[in-house]
């Protein structure tokens, strides 16, 4: 899962560079497909994954999220979220981050900011004997003390050599409820946060995730590992370790 998980979060630091006005998202896609299956010798997680298309998800401003990579160029002030998933070995690592095309516009900067500081609280749960309550809990509160809204249908999720698996790890809830964590387990911590009205819309493309109110949304995630003491982070990256 160690390895996994840094294979994940070395896709994401090779991106970035890519991620410039008059890209494609399907050039993304490629890059990061050619990356992981040549580089790595390893399988993107999503592609043919219930019948997903791509090897990435591209989630664009009020995509909330398993965005397709398609013929899309992302234009200045663009925000995109970028998902990966690679099996290395059998084992999942899965890990997201928020990217901005040219200068962030300052409302969409600090709903990701305030996506980022969540996840993180979550994490900072997580420990053996504390419950999954108390993860949801601390990402709600942070996300709703800033006026915005935590997304209810889609969640974090147990993950090793299955990508999805349980427990579902809701991004809201209360404290000392819930399953209780022990040493040696590994899940996602992935909250996606809405500027506006926490409902969505599926597409009919049956993957695409927007918001009704199509306000922006952002997410950031991470496969963590509960430990005795507290939690490793599998997924850093390399300015992060
Ligand atoms: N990587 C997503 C997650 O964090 C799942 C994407 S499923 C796909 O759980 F099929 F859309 F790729
Ligand atoms: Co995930
Ligand atoms: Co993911």
């Amino acid at each position: 899962m160690r390895v996994a998980g840094r294979l994940a979060a070395d896709v994401l630091d090779m991106i970035g560079e890519f991620v410039v006005p008059g890209v494609a998202t399907d050039e993304l896609n490629r890059i990061c497909h050619e990356f992981i299956t040549g580089k790595q010798d390893a399988v993107p997680a999503p592609l043919n994954y219930r019948g997903f298309p791509k090897s990435i998800c591209t989630s664009v401003n009020h995509v909330v999220c398993h965005g397709i990579p398609g013929e899309r160029k992302l234009k200045s002030g663009d925000a995109v979220n970028i998902d990966i998933t690679v099996i290395k070995d059998g084992f999942h690592g899965d890990t997201s981050r928020m990217f901005f095309v040219g200068k962030p516009p300052i409302q969409a900067e600090r709903l990701s900011d305030v996506a980022f500081e969540s996840m993180w609280l979550g994490i900072e749960q997580i420990a053996a004997g504390k419950h999954l309550g108390d993860i949801g809990e601390a990402i709600q509160k942070n996300v709703e003390k800033n006026r915005f809204s935590v997304v209810r249908e889609y969640c974090g999720h147990g993950i090793g050599r299955v990508f999805h698996e349980d427990p579902q790890v809701l991004h809201y809830g209360r404290a000392g409820t819930g399953l209780e964590l022990k040493a040696g387990m590994t899940m996602t911590v992935e909250p996606m946060v809405n500027a506006g009205k926490r409902h969505v819309r599926l597409l009919p493309d049956g993957w695409t995730v927007v918001t009704k109110d199509h306000k922006l949304s952002a997410q950031w995630e991470h496969t963590v590992l509960v430990t005795d003491t507290g939690y490793e982070v599998l997924t850093l990256g390399a300015n992060d370790r």
